[in-house]
Protein backbone atom coordinates (compact mmCIF):
# COMPACT_ATOMS: atom_id res chain seq x y z
CA UNK A 1 0.00 0.00 0.00
CA UNK A 2 1.50 3.37 -0.76
CA UNK A 3 1.31 5.80 2.06
CA UNK A 4 -0.34 9.23 0.90
CA UNK A 5 1.87 12.20 0.81
CA UNK A 6 0.39 15.84 1.20
CA UNK A 7 1.23 19.18 0.53
CA UNK A 8 0.07 21.49 3.37
CA UNK A 9 -1.04 24.70 2.68
CA UNK A 10 -1.81 27.28 5.56
CA UNK A 11 -5.31 28.40 5.08
CA UNK A 12 -5.38 30.57 8.49
CA UNK A 13 -3.32 31.80 11.08
CA UNK A 14 -5.55 31.26 13.58
CA UNK A 15 -9.63 29.74 14.01
CA UNK A 16 -10.57 33.05 14.56
CA UNK A 17 -9.60 34.29 10.87
CA UNK A 18 -11.95 31.96 9.50
CA UNK A 19 -15.51 32.76 8.73
CA UNK A 20 -17.55 30.14 10.25
CA UNK A 21 -21.11 30.23 8.37
CA UNK A 22 -24.15 29.76 10.67
CA UNK A 23 -24.35 26.11 10.26
CA UNK A 24 -20.49 25.42 11.59
CA UNK A 25 -18.79 25.48 7.79
CA UNK A 26 -16.02 28.02 6.72
CA UNK A 27 -14.88 28.15 3.20
CA UNK A 28 -11.51 28.64 2.18
CA UNK A 29 -9.67 29.07 -1.55
CA UNK A 30 -6.27 27.23 -1.84
CA UNK A 31 -4.52 27.76 -5.68
CA UNK A 32 -7.85 29.31 -5.85
CA UNK A 33 -10.45 26.40 -5.33
CA UNK A 34 -12.95 26.48 -2.67
CA UNK A 35 -12.21 24.03 0.05
CA UNK A 36 -15.07 23.68 2.96
CA UNK A 37 -13.82 23.49 6.55
CA UNK A 38 -15.96 22.50 9.29
CA UNK A 39 -15.26 21.40 13.15
CA UNK A 40 -17.06 18.66 14.79
CA UNK A 41 -16.30 17.77 18.18
CA UNK A 42 -13.41 19.23 18.61
CA UNK A 43 -11.86 18.02 15.08
CA UNK A 44 -10.75 19.64 11.89
CA UNK A 45 -12.11 18.57 8.75
CA UNK A 46 -11.74 19.65 4.67
CA UNK A 47 -14.15 18.26 1.95
CA UNK A 48 -14.93 19.36 -1.49
CA UNK A 49 -17.20 22.95 -1.75
CA UNK A 50 -19.59 20.66 -4.37
CA UNK A 51 -21.60 17.71 -3.60
CA UNK A 52 -20.33 14.59 -5.94
CA UNK A 53 -23.68 13.92 -6.85
CA UNK A 54 -25.59 16.84 -8.76
CA UNK A 55 -23.09 19.68 -7.59
CA UNK A 56 -25.21 21.05 -4.62
CA UNK A 57 -22.96 23.53 -2.62
CA UNK A 58 -21.59 21.42 0.47
CA UNK A 59 -20.80 25.11 2.53
CA UNK A 60 -24.69 25.83 2.11
CA UNK A 61 -25.73 22.07 3.95
CA UNK A 62 -25.00 21.12 7.59
CA UNK A 63 -23.08 19.19 9.80
CA UNK A 64 -25.33 16.72 11.60
CA UNK A 65 -25.36 15.20 14.89
CA UNK A 66 -23.43 12.27 14.54
CA UNK A 67 -20.08 14.52 12.09
CA UNK A 68 -21.77 13.70 8.51
CA UNK A 69 -22.00 16.68 6.44
CA UNK A 70 -25.68 16.90 4.67
CA UNK A 71 -25.89 18.23 1.10
CA UNK A 72 -28.85 20.89 0.55
CA UNK A 73 -30.21 19.91 -2.55
CA UNK A 74 -31.16 15.97 -1.91
CA UNK A 75 -29.86 15.40 1.72
CA UNK A 76 -27.25 12.85 1.00
CA UNK A 77 -25.00 12.35 3.88
CA UNK A 78 -21.30 12.44 3.78
CA UNK A 79 -18.79 11.42 7.02
CA UNK A 80 -16.77 14.37 7.48
CA UNK A 81 -13.96 11.61 8.40
CA UNK A 82 -13.98 9.93 5.16
CA UNK A 83 -16.29 10.93 3.00
CA UNK A 84 -17.92 7.75 2.76
CA UNK A 85 -22.05 8.22 1.26
CA UNK A 86 -23.46 7.62 4.71
CA UNK A 87 -27.04 7.31 3.42
CA UNK A 88 -26.17 5.11 0.94
CA UNK A 89 -26.38 6.52 -2.94
CA UNK A 90 -22.63 5.06 -3.88
CA UNK A 91 -20.87 8.67 -4.18
CA UNK A 92 -18.40 9.91 -2.45
CA UNK A 93 -17.05 13.27 -1.32
CA UNK A 94 -13.89 14.24 -1.38
CA UNK A 95 -12.37 15.12 1.66
CA UNK A 96 -8.81 16.77 3.12
CA UNK A 97 -6.96 16.37 6.38
CA UNK A 98 -6.49 19.58 8.85
CA UNK A 99 -3.59 20.10 10.50
CA UNK A 100 -3.59 22.70 13.31
CA UNK A 101 -0.09 23.97 14.58
CA UNK A 102 1.48 26.84 16.46
CA UNK A 103 2.02 28.50 13.15
CA UNK A 104 -1.38 28.09 11.96
CA UNK A 105 -3.83 25.92 10.24
CA UNK A 106 -3.24 23.98 7.02
CA UNK A 107 -5.06 21.88 4.36
CA UNK A 108 -2.99 18.91 3.60
CA UNK A 109 -3.70 17.91 -0.52
CA UNK A 110 -2.52 15.15 -1.87
CA UNK A 111 0.81 15.55 -3.57
CA UNK A 112 -0.63 12.58 -6.32
CA UNK A 113 -3.34 14.68 -7.01
CA UNK A 114 -1.42 18.38 -8.12
CA UNK A 115 -1.30 17.23 -11.74
CA UNK A 116 -5.42 16.97 -11.59
CA UNK A 117 -5.56 20.10 -9.44
CA UNK A 118 -3.23 22.79 -11.01
S1 LIG B 1 -26.51 17.45 -5.30
FE1 LIG B 1 -25.95 16.85 -3.31
S2 LIG B 1 -27.34 15.28 -2.87
FE2 LIG B 1 -27.84 15.82 -4.88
Amino acid sequence: MSEKKYKWHQIAVSEAELAFAGNGVAVVEVKGKKICIAKHQEEWYGFAFKCPHAGGIMADGYIDAVGNVVCPLHRYKFSLKNGRNTSGEGYYLKTYPVNISEEGIFLGIEESGLFGWL
